[in-house]
C-alpha cells in the first residue's frame, strides 16, 4: 500500500512558496483527481480515447470557484462512520481495542460513531458484567471467549493520555477470530437475505468495549436503541432501554441516542408496523426519559432512521415530524446504492446512479420543511451495495467514484453529516477490512477528512473551449466540488481552497483554472488505481504534486 505520502512533505514550506502566495489572502489549491484510466488498468474493451480520432483533442475545461460566500456550511463531522450490531455476533466487537483499528479510527476523527443497522431492533440490553465462559470442545470460539479475560488481565496497555484500553492481539487470535467470522459470516447473510434477524446480547461488557473505541479513537458514539419493543396496545416498552441507560450513566458514558433502525420496514421484519405518529410519541417519551438524567438532560436524539422514501415511507415521516419533529435534532434517513445495478466496476461510474440521491433529498427537505424549516438533515448508514457488499467490487477502488460523490453531491445540497455504513464488520461494504488493512475507500475519507472543510463553495464552469460532440455528456461526467480548506490542517493557511474533481469520462480531460483561481499555487492529490487489477484494484497510487499556474 502506498497510499499516504505524508502531507508535510508533500507541502512546500512557507519558505519555499513562490512570492506571488506570500500575499495575505493566498489561495492555495488542492485538486482530488481522479481519472478513469481504465486502458491502462487492463479493461479489454476498445479505448475510445485512441481510437476514435475526433477525441483525440481532450476538452478544455475553464474553472472559477465562488469565494465570497459559502453556498453551505456542513456539520465539523460531516464525514462519519457507522459501526453494525452484527460485530457482535462474529465476534469482532471483542477485537475493538485492537491497536491498529483504534489507530485508523483517529485519523477519520472528528466523526460522530453510530452503532445501528438491522439488528438494531433485536438488541437486548443484559447488565451482566461477568458471562458464562464458554463450555464446550476446542473450536475458534472456544479459545477467544477464553482468551478475552487474558486480554483483559495480561494484553491491555493503558494509553496514558486518555486512558483508553488498547491491545496487540497475537496473530493466532486474529487467525481464530477471522474463522469464526466467517462462519458467522454465513449464519449473517442467510438472516439478511430471509429477512428474519435473530436476537442479540448486548452485554455491559460489550458496551464497555464499544465506548472504550469511540472514546479512544475521537469519536462520538451515537447508539441506536431498540425500538421493537413494544407494550400491547403498541406503544414503546422502554424498561430495557432505560436499565442501558442507566448503566451508561453510571460509566459516565457521553453519547447520543436514537431508537430504531428503518422503521418503516418493521411489518416484513417483524409483523407489526409502527406508524409516524407513534414512532413520534415513542422518541418524546425518550426524551423525557433521558432529562431526569443529569448526564443526559441534553443529550442529542436523531431520528427516525427512515429508509428510501417511497410513499408509504415519507407518510411515515410526516407522521413523525408532526409529533416530534421539534424533539430530534437531526432528521435522519438511510440509503443503500441498489445492489442489482451495480454488478460489475464501471456500473459505479454511471452517472444515473450517482445521481439517486438528489431526488430523494427533494422529498425529504420538502417534509422537514412543512414542519421545522432550517432543521438538520442527515443521511445515514450509506452502503455502496446492499447485503454485505461484493468481493472485489464494493472494497475495489471504484467504488470510491460512488463515494466521493455521494460527499460531494450531499455537502452541495445542505445535507449536514454523511454516515458511512461501516467503518469495520464482516462483508466488503467497510473502510477497514478483517486484516486491519484500510481499503481505498478508507484512503479516499482520509485525504477527505484533511483537506476539506464544512465551507462549501460554488463552482461555476466558466466556459468549454470546444463545443462537446453532440450526444456526449462533459460536464455530467465530470463532478466538480470546492470546499473551503479544512483549517486543522495547518499545511494550509485559511483562505485556502479544496477542489475535488471526479473524471467518469474514460479519457483525461484538461482543466485550466480562471478568475479567482487564476494563478496560484496549485497542490494536486491525483488518485488513480494501482496495480494490474485497474478499478478492481484494492489499492491505489497517490501522487501530490505542486503545480505554480
Ligand atoms: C415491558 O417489558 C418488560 C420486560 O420485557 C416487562 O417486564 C414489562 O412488563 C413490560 N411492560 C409493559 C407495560 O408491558
Ligand atoms: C399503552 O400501554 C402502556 C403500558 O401498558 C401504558 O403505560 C400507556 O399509557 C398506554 N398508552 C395509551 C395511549 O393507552
Ligand atoms: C458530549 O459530547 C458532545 C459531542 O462531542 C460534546 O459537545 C459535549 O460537550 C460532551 N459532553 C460532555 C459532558 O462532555
Ligand atoms: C398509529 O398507531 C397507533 C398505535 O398503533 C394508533 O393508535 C393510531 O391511531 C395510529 N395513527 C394513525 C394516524 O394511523
Ligand atoms: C478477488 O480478487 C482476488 C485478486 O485478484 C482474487 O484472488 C479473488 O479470487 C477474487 N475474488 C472473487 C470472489 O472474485
Amino acid at each position: 500500500m502506498r497510499v499516504l505520502c505524508a502531507f508535510p512533505e508533500a507541502m512546500p514550506s512557507s519558505n519555499s512558496r513562490p512570492p506571488s502566495c506570500l500575499a495575505p489572502v493566498a489561495l492555495f489549491l488542492a485538486l482530488l483527481l481522479h481519472l478513469s484510466l481504465s486502458s491502462q488498468a487492463g479493461d479489454r474493451r476498445p479505448l475510445p480515447v485512441d481510437r476514435a480520432p475526433g477525441l483525440k483533442e481532450k476538452t478544455l475545461i475553464l474553472l472559477d470557484v465562488s469565494t465570497k460566500n459559502p453556498v453551505r456550511t456542513v456539520n465539523e463531522n460531516f464525514l462519519s462512520l457507522q459501526l453494525d450490531p452484527s460485530i457482535i455476533h462474529d465476534g469482532w466487537l471483542d477485537f475493538l481495542s485492537s491497536k491498529r483499528l483504534v489507530t485508523l479510527a483517529r485519523g477519520l476523527s472528528p466523526a460522530f460513531l453510530r452503532f445501528g443497522g438491522k439488528r438494531t431492533d433485536f438488541l437486548q440490553f443484559q447488565n451482566l458484567r461477568n458471562p458464562a465462559k464458554s463450555r464446550g470442545g476446542p473450536g475458534p470460539d472456544y479459545y477467544l471467549k477464553n482468551y478475552e479475560d487474558d486480554i483483559v488481565r495480561s494484553d491491555v496497555a493503558l494509553d496514558k493520555q486518555k486512558g483508553c484500553k488498547i491491545a496487540q492481539h497475537p496473530d493466532v487470535m486474529l487467525e481464530l477470530q477471522r474463522e469464526k467470522a466467517a462462519q458467522m459470516h454465513l449464519v449473517l447473510l442467510k438472516e439478511q437475505f430471509s429477512n428474519t434477524y435473530s436476537n442479540l446480547i448486548l452485554t455491559a461488557r460489550s458496551l464497555d468495549k464499544l465506548y472504550n473505541f469511540a472514546d479512544c479513537s475521537g469519536l462520538h458514539l451515537i447508539f441506536a436503541l431498540n425500538a421493537l419493543r413494544r407494550n400491547p396496545n403498541n406503544s414503546w416498552n422502554s424498561s430495557s432501554a432505560l436499565s442501558l441507560l442507566k448503566y451508561s450513566a453510571s460509566k459516565k458514558y457521553n453519547i447520543s441516542w436514537e431508537l430504531g433502525n428503518e422503521p418503516n420496514n418493521y411489518r416484513t421484519m417483524h409483523g407489526r408496523a409502527v406508524n409516524g405518529s407513534q414512532l413520534g410519541k415513542d422518541y418524546i417519551q425518550l426524551k423525557s426519559l433521558l432529562q431526569p438524567i443529569r448526564i443526559y438532560s441534553r443529550a442529542s436524539l436523531y431520528g427516525p432512521n427512515i429508509g428510501r422514501p417511497r410513499k408509504n415511507v415519507i407518510a411515515l415521516l410526516d407522521g413523525f415530524m408532526k409529533v416530534a419533529g421539534s424533539t430530534v435534532d437531526a432528521v435522519t434517513w438511510q440509503h443503500c446504492y441498489i445492489d442489482g445495478r451495480v454488478v460489475k466496476v464501471m456500473d459505479f461510474l454511471k452517472t444515473r446512479l450517482l445521481d439517486t440521491l438528489s431526488d430523494q433529498i427533494r422529498k425529504i427537505q420538502k417534509v422537514v420543511n412543512t414542519y421545522t424549516p432550517g432543521k438538520k438533515i442527515w443521511l445515514e448508514g450509506v452502503v455502496t451495495t446492499s447485503a454485505g457488499g461484493t468481493n472485489n467490487l464494493s472494497d475495489s477502488y471504484a467504488a470510491g467514484f460512488l463515494w466521493l460523490n455521494t460527499l460531494g453531491m450531499l455537502a452541495n445540497q445542505g445535507i449536514d453529516v454523511v454516515i458511512r455504513h461501516s467503518f469495520f464488520d464482516h462483508g466488503y461494504n467497510h473502510l477497514v477490512d478483517q486484516n486491519f488493512n484500510p481499503l481505498p475507500d478508507y484512503w479516499l475519507s482520509l485525504l477527505y477528512k484533511r483537506l476539506i472543510g464544512p465551507k462549501v463553495l460554488a463552482v461555476h464552469v466558466a466556459g468549454l473551449q470546444r463545443k462537446p460532440r453532440p450526444g456526449r455528456v462533459i460536464r455530467d461526467k465530470l463532478r466538480i466540488y470546492a470546499h473551503c480548506t479544512n483549517h486543522h490542517n495547518h499545511n494550509y493557511v485559511r483562505g485556502s481552497i479544496t477542489l475535488f474533481i471526479i473524471n467518469l469520462h474514460r479519457s483525461r480531460k484538461k482543466i485550466k483554472l480562471a478568475g479567482t483561481l487564476r494563478d496560484k499555487l496549485v497542490h494536486q492529490y491525483l488518485l488513480q488505481p494501482y496495480g494490474q487489477e485497474g478499478l478492481k484494484s484494492k489499492t491505489q497510487r497517490y501522487q501530490c504534486s505542486g503545480i505554480t499556474q
